[in-house]
């Protein structure tokens, strides 16, 4: 993965489908298909389909002539509802940018929707699923939940430890590999990091007690099952935590209390900070803060740091936009010996926990780490939503496979997927999470898809993997973003300027275009700004260099918040309130 997002350089057979859409390939419809070619039609397209099945009753030669006879389908009103939600027609989509900062409210980021709810699946996904090839042995899905945890947190506050541990509490990792770890740490004089190891797997990474890339683990319980994402914590891999949060439905937000730690991760320049905003835009349900170290000689398990640790992290997290009784929970733990990770602290060593956590005092009535996330429930998971799966990553294994967490929706191998932005579609050959063939995924599982004839260039990290209809690819929208940090050359933000826009996996360069209106701390809205200032709201055209496949905020969550980063800094967090009339992709 790559360490700095600006130097990804996009494969010149991926520029084809760029830039702004405009060299897209046309969604089939406006090709029809020969009456002698039937294999060319697109089975899936919204138009063949109404035709065939509302038109004709399933009728194909019918449907095959009146396909290629545009002049007789003006007198069919579904025919004309199908073509009209094509080419909406609307050229003035950018007023509305002047309309809508009337009409938005305070950027409340944790006014979160239903996931997806907005669109329930048409009757073409009944129809693709009907096509989908019985599968009779596959798996069906282990019925127990499964969460992604992503771990983040300042460098070194102790994420690959308590990862680590986690999965030796777990029986994930045995006591010969523990010990040839302690023996390959002590080589490296850096004894204490043997748990770190389990995660960090790379020799740069043991060698300089850093993580660099995302570590991936999975355990389990009798509740739930669970993926570990262990995000580094050094700034400079930022992008590659972004890649993690954004998969990850809860996150745990690791804080040093050792003397000195907690201060210097909470500083301006920690990443703490920047780790929990980003947790929050990027979308976790739940924020576990565990307040670690505390075995550690400068806390020794006392209440007083514990309690100042959370009395100066609380203000902070409720302005990224949390709300702490609901959504954050404080623990304090010791990722090294394990305590309060899957058995409870001794009394004899912190006589206090039992009555906070009996009291749910710290939003929690759980005496673990372990407890508490087993006691955990996802809300806005919809498994009748049409499909839609971010892809995080893909490799080559006769043909191309897909990696990628689904967000919602439920696919199956068989059936018929439309990758966006490209609008190519494809058979699904096979599904698998790890080694284990699928029946069918549900939203939160991580799986490998198979597409039955996609390419390496076909299959992009960023693209979306969607069944009908497929989510917008734009290259503008209308968001509202808050302003957090400005690079250093900027003391404003105006139009013109320039970041990266990271939304799920996605990454893309961007130009604020068009300032339409700010609002400032104070509340004070002012129309048709020039500049905004760090702290305020603005609502804003953002254009990016090629299309990205992206949906309102409002109807996807998941599909329409971002952030805009340069020069190492997270400069805005911000969600998608409007894009253009399709017929501009
Ligand atoms: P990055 O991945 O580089 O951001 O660091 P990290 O957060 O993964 O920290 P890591 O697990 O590598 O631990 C850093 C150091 O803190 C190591 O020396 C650990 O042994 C130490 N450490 C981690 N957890 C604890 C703990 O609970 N108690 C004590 N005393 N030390 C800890
Ligand atoms: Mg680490």
């Amino acid at each position: 993965m790559n360490a700095n997002a600006s130097e990804w350089k996009p494969s010149p057979a991926a520029a084809e489908w760029t830039p702004g859409g405009a060299s897209a390939p046309a969604p089939a419809p406006a090709a029809p298909p020969q009456e002698s070619a039937s294999s060319e039609i697109d089975e899936s397209d919204p138009l063949w389909l109404v035709i065939l099945n509302k038109v004709c009753a399933g009728d194909r030669d019918r449907a095959m002539k009146m396909i290629n006879n545009p002049d007789s389908l003006a007198d069919y009103p579904e025919v004309q509802e199908v073509l009209a939600s094509m080419d909406t027609g609307d050229d003035d989509w950018e007023k509305e940018g002047d309309a809508l900062a009337e009409k938005v409210e305070e950027m409340a980021v944790d006014d979160k929707p239903a996931a997806a709810s907005a669109a329930a699946p048409s009757q073409d996904d009944a129809m693709e699923e009907e096509e989908a090839a019985p599968v009779v042995e596959a798996v069906e899905g282990d019925p127990r939940e499964h969460f992604n945890l992503v771990f983040i947190g300042h460098v070194d506050a102790g994420k690959s430890t308590l990862s680590g541990n986690i999965l030796y509490l777990t029986d994930n990792v045995d006591k010969r590999t523990i010990e040839k770890y302690e023996r390959e740490a002590k080589d490296l004089n850096r004894e204490s990091w043997f748990l770190a190891f389990i995660m960090d797997t790379n020799e740069e990474e043991r060698s300089k007690g850093i993580t660099v890339e995302v570590g991936r683990a999975t355990f389990q319980t009798d509740v739930h099952r669970y993926s570990i994402l262990d995000a580094p914590g050094h700034k400079n891999y930022v992008p590659n935590m972004i890649m993690g949060a954004s998969q990850a439905d809860v996150g745990i937000l690791v804080i040093s209390a050792r003397k000195g730690e907690f201060e210097s991760g909470f500083d301006k320049g920690g990443q703490t900070r920047e780790h929990a905003l980003l947790a929050k835009t990027l979308g976790v349900s739940y924020l576990i803060v565990v307040i670690n170290k505390m075995d550690e000689p400068t806390v020794q398990w006392k209440k007083e740091r514990f309690d100042e640790c959370v009395s100066k992290l609380k203000p902070f997290l409720k302005g990224c936009g949390f709300t702490i009784k609901r959504e954050v929970k404080f623990m304090p733990i010791s990722g090294l010996n394990g305590a309060n990770v899957k058995d409870e602290v001794d009394p004899a060593v912190c006589p206090w926990w039992q009555n906070c956590y009996k009291n749910g005092e710290h939003n929690t009535d759980q005496p673990t780490l372990m407890s508490l996330l087993d006691s955990l429930e996802l809300k806005g998971r919809d498994a009748n939503a049409p499909v839609r799966i971010p892809v995080l990553d893909r490799y080559p294994d006769r043909g191309t496979i897909a990696m990628g967490k689904v967000e919602s929706g439920t696919i199956r191998p068989g059936m018929k997927v439309t990758v966006m932005p490209t609008r190519q579609t494809y058979k699904v050959d096979g599904l698998w999470s790890e080694e284990t063939p699928l029946a069918s995924a549900r939203p939160g599982e991580n799986i490998l898809v198979k597409l039955s004839g996609a390419g390496m260039e076909d299959v992009q990290k960023g693209f979306v993997i969607c069944s009908n209809p497929p989510c917008r690819s734009v290259d503008k929208m209308i968001c509202q973003i808050m302003v957090m940090d400005l690079p250093e050359h900027a003391k404003v933000l105006t139009a013109g300027f320039q970041a990266i826009f990271h939304a799920h996996c996605a990454e893309e360069e961007a130009t604020v275009t068009k300032i339409f209106e700010t609002t400032d701390k104070k509340g004070k809205v002012h129309k048709g700004a020039a500049f905004a200032n760090v702290g305020m709201r603005v609502v804003c055209m953002i254009e990016v260099a090629r299309t990205v496949p992206v949906e309102p905020f409002e109807d996807y969550p998941f599909l329409g918040r971002f952030t805009l980063r340069t020069e190492g800094k997270t400069c805005a967090i911000g969600v998608i309130k409007k894009l253009p009339p399709k017929k501009d992709e």
